[in-house]
């Protein structure tokens, strides 16, 4: 598997350092991980990268996954004493409580300033995360403004402007994209099966193929409930003709249309059609 087709050391140390510049500004950091697979949209280095500045994680797209799911992840991370939220971007649920913890975690900051009557000075906030995960979304949603796409260039574009939130917070308005996980196939196929890395590591029909796999594995009753197939002992393959079959992807002579079958899985499972279903639940 290739997935590292836009990374290079070059790339990526040159994406820390201009990371590395534009935290020395701010005095909290916004994580962004897809709730889906916090794991695996997980840059690998990020502890060392935020070091000791005060963190959030926010786990966006938490409408898209498992519920109980969620709440395994949330305790997962108050164990390892980081913060974190269960968000949705496009609707914006949860930025209340952003702003609470944002506020929490910088209180120490706030007050050693107050001490030496600095008064009212904003809290500023960076927000970090791999390409997709929602980062344009949620700077979007948090400043009230439309369009803003940022783009997946590694690294951070030049404007740098304070984006005013809301009471002290100011939110820069370019957010620092972090590299993916390399190392273990398995991260590699769930980024591909959120739609992290597009289709870029596997063809579209093995992809849906490896999808189906996990989810007859995982999330068999969504799977059923979706496409009225029956599993029971079926391959992967077999029930990807089933499907197939029930939503008439079908070419001349009967033959199914895998490609086309396989876009229609992929998408569904995307958009979170199939059903609110996690990939990863945390180790421990
Ligand atoms: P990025 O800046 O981190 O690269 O991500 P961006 O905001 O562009 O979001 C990537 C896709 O994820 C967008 O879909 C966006 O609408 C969707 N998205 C972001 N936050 C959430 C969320 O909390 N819930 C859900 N359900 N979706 C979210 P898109 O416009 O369809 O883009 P694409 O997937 O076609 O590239």
């Amino acid at each position: 598997m290739n997935m590292n087709i836009n990374w290079y050391p070059g790339h990526m140390k040159k994406t820390r350092e201009s990371i590395q510049k534009n935290l020395s500004l701010v005095d909290v950091v916004f994580e962004l991980l897809d709730a889906r697979i916090p794991y695996s949209s997980q840059n690998p280095v990020i502890d060392s990268i935020v070091s000791n500045k005060p963190r959030v994680i926010i786990m966006n797209k938490s409408d898209l996954a498992d519920h109980n799911a969620n709440i395994l992840w949330q305790n997962h991370f108050n164990k390892e004493q980081i913060p974190s939220i269960l968000f949705d971007a496009i609707s914006g649920k949860g930025v209340e409580r952003l702003l609470k913890l944002a506020a929490e975690v910088t209180e120490e900051k706030r007050k050693s300033y107050e001490s030496r009557g600095v008064i009212n000075r904003p809290i500023r906030a960076m927000i970090l995360g791999i390409p997709n995960v929602g980062k344009s979304t949620l700077i979007n949603t948090l400043s009230g403004k439309k369009g803003a796409k940022t783009g997946n260039r590694p690294g951070i574009t030049k404007s740098n402007q304070w984006i005013k939130i809301r009471g002290q917070l100011e939110l820069l308005d370019t957010p620092g994209i972090l590299w993916p996980k390399f190392e273990e196939e398995k991260v590699g196929l769930n980024l591909a099966f959120t739609g992290a890395i597009k289709d870029e590591i596997l063809d579209t029909d093995t992809l849906a193929l490896k999808l189906l796999e996990v989810l007859i594995e995982i999330a068999p009753d969504h799977l059923m409930n979706r496409y009225n197939v029956e599993l029971d002992n079926k391959t992967a393959l077999e029930v990807m003709e089933l499907i197939g079959v029930r939503r008439g992807c079908i070419v001349k002579g009967g033959e199914i249309d895998y490609s086309k079958t396989s876009n229609i899985i992929l998408d569904e499972f995307r958009k979170g059609k199939i059903g609110k279903i996690t990939l990863e639940l945390p180790r421990e």
